[in-house]
């Protein structure tokens, strides 16, 4: 039988990825951590560890344990910030060939919008993820006080926690930001949600050209020995295949009613979980604790899509989402 002519290509924004498998933010550095192992060109697209305003130091040790089936993390956003990753570690991404997504964090969105204006001047960012659902900054480790459960979560005067738990919050932090960079915007949805859907909605109408999905589960562990929490912040995300059936679905769900590009990640290890995320309806995916266990695993990931694709005579992503029924019924 003939070759067929194949293309992995997909597009998230105005970003062309040549295969459809980035890495996902805070699981491999900022590229040049994983140079001497990785042949990166090979990437789909490169995501950074989260940036800030500021350098950060992050959490106390312990911040990664390992869970059945997963890890939890609780990094709390250590980075150098924004005017060192420029000088030191941006020269080197942007030579790579592959297209630069930059995520970047705050606790407000001035920050926000400060990160997107200065880092819309550099050349070498194809686009730039918004974190709005990092679980672990400090602001997120206290429960509610009980007259804000009462009420239902809110009470008047009180901010949000996480902007990512509230639709309101999340379209004024993307329209702010839409309106201080031209770069493609990708916004990273958190699951610790009551409708991530919602959420994501908020996220296309604030101007976001694609979504995320998605950052960590909210978790802990404890030791019963020490009769202490394992992780020095208490509470951390959960990642890993533990994650992998509850970030596929908000991946279906999402892409049931909202037409802008999905980054679908949470717990992918092989090219079948990848394509599982694809056939839900994710335009890329995007791989973290894998990175963990074989830093190959993005490359080998895309390179089992192609062998699918090639095997079942299907020539592009587009044409195997025509052989899906997105409803499944
Ligand atoms: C050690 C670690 C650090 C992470 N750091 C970030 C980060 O800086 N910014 C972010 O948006 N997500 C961060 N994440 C979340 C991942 O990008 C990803 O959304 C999540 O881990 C689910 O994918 P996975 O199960 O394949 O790891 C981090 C995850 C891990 C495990």
């Amino acid at each position: 039988m003939a070759e067929i002519k194949l293309s992995l290509e997909t597009e998230i924004g105005r970003i062309k990825l040549k295969n459809p498998v980035m890495v996902a933010s805070g699981t491999f550095g900022y590229g040049e951590e994983f140079a001497e192992l990785v042949d990166l060109k090979k990437l789909g697209a490169i995501v950074t560890k989260t940036i800030t305003l500021k350098p950060r130091e992050g959490n106390p040790p312990p911040r990664i344990v390992e869970t059945p089936c997963g890890m939890l993390n609780a990094i709390g956003l250590e980075n150098p910030g924004l005017e060192d990753f420029i000088k030191e570690k941006l020269s080197f991404l942007k030579k790579i060939g592959v297209p630069i997504i930059v995520s970047i964090g705050g606790d407000e969105i001035k920050e926000f919008v400060e990160l997107a204006r200065r880092l819309d001047k550099e050349k070498g960012i194809s686009g730039l993820e918004l974190n709005i659902s990092c679980p672990n900054v400090s602001a997120d480790r206290k429960p509610p006080p009980k007259a804000s459960l009462a009420k239902g979560g809110k009470t008047e005067n009180r901010k949000p926690q996480l902007i990512a738990k509230d639709e309101d919050a999340t379209y004024e932090l993307v329209k702010a930001v839409r309106q201080a960079t031209n770069l493609s915007l990708i916004t990273k949805l958190s699951p610790n949600v009551a409708d991530i859907v919602a959420i994501g909605k908020a996220a296309v109408e604030g101007g976001s050209d694609a979504l995320s999905l998605i950052n960590t589960f909210s978790g802990m562990a404890i030791d019963i020995e020490t009769r202490k929490p394992r992780l020095g912040n208490i509470i951390g995300g959960l990642s890993g295949p533990a994650i992998k059936p509850l970030a596929l679905k908000a991946v279906w769900e999402t892409a049931q009613q909202i037409d802008i590009p999905i980054i679908g990640m949470g717990g992918i290890m092989n090219w079948q979980d990848a394509l599982e995320f694809i056939i839900a309806g994710a335009s890329a995916v995007a791989i973290g604790t894998a990175n963990f266990i074989n830093p190959h695993s993005a490359v080998e990931i895309a390179q089992g899509i192609e062998d699918y694709l090639r095997k079942n005579r299907i020539k592009s992503i587009q044409e195997l989402w025509r052989t899906v029924l997105r409803n499944f019924s």
